[in-house]
């Protein structure tokens, strides 16, 4: 299959999450560049239905990894019920930094805003060598301590926690690309 190759390209074929970080705390040119990137991203109806949390604060990060993870026991997902029972098991990976979204609960669909976001900002931190991973499973978290992960995380009025995103430098090399799985496209002319 021939495909063009340019910059952005490369980018989107060399991101891969990264599961393991230096303690190198990220410097502030590279965080704006990555928190722009996430200002620019699409939004349903222009909405731009979200808010970003920094959290670089050791102790607020290990609240959320262990609450997270006692949740995670007994879940019902036999991936997230493993994570919670490895003891050594961080489900930040030991970033030193944590974006976490939050949607505006009146945008017109904030969940895939902050989703659209995210991934402008995966691939941003990419462009410029910094590791990024997607942490979904503290979803388990926010969705059963809502009303206090507000207040901890010092939310805007009308913003819910929905999930969160690592951000850090890497340590060692990431995965290889992935085989493209062609069979799910479809084309009908
Ligand atoms: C919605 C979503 C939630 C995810 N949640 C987690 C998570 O909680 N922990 C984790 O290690 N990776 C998480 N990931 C990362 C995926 O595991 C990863 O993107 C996938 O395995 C493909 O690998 P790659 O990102 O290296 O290409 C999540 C990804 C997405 C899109």
């Amino acid at each position: 299959m021939s495909e063009k190759l340019n910059e952005v390209m490369k980018v989107i074929k060399e991101r891969r999450s990264t599961r393991k970080y230096s303690k190198k705390a990220i410097n502030e040119e590279d965080l704006n560049t990555i928190i722009s990137a996430g200002l620019m991203a699409p939004s349903a109806h222009n909405n731009k239905g979200w808010h970003f949390t920094l959290v670089s604060n050791k102790e607020l990060l290990e609240k959320m990894n262990s609450e997270t993870k006692e949740i995670a026991k007994t879940c019902g997902d036999d991936l997230y019920e493993r994570w919670g029972n490895k003891e050594e098991f961080d489900i930040f990976y030991h970033a030193p930094t944590v974006l976490i979204l939050s949607g505006d609960d009146k945008a017109y669909n904030s969940y895939i805003d902050c989703a659209a976001a995210t991934e402008n900002m995966l691939l941003a931190a990419e462009s410029i060598g910094v590791g990024t991973c997607w942490i979904g499973v503290i979803e388990l978290l926010f969705r059963e301590k809502t009303k206090e992960y507000k207040e901890l995380l010092n939310l805007p009025e009308g913003y819910t926690p929905l999930f969160a995103m690592t951000i850090g430098y890497k340590e060692g090399n990431s995965a290889k690309p992935p085989k493209l799985d062609m069979s799910v496209v479809q084309y009908i002319r």
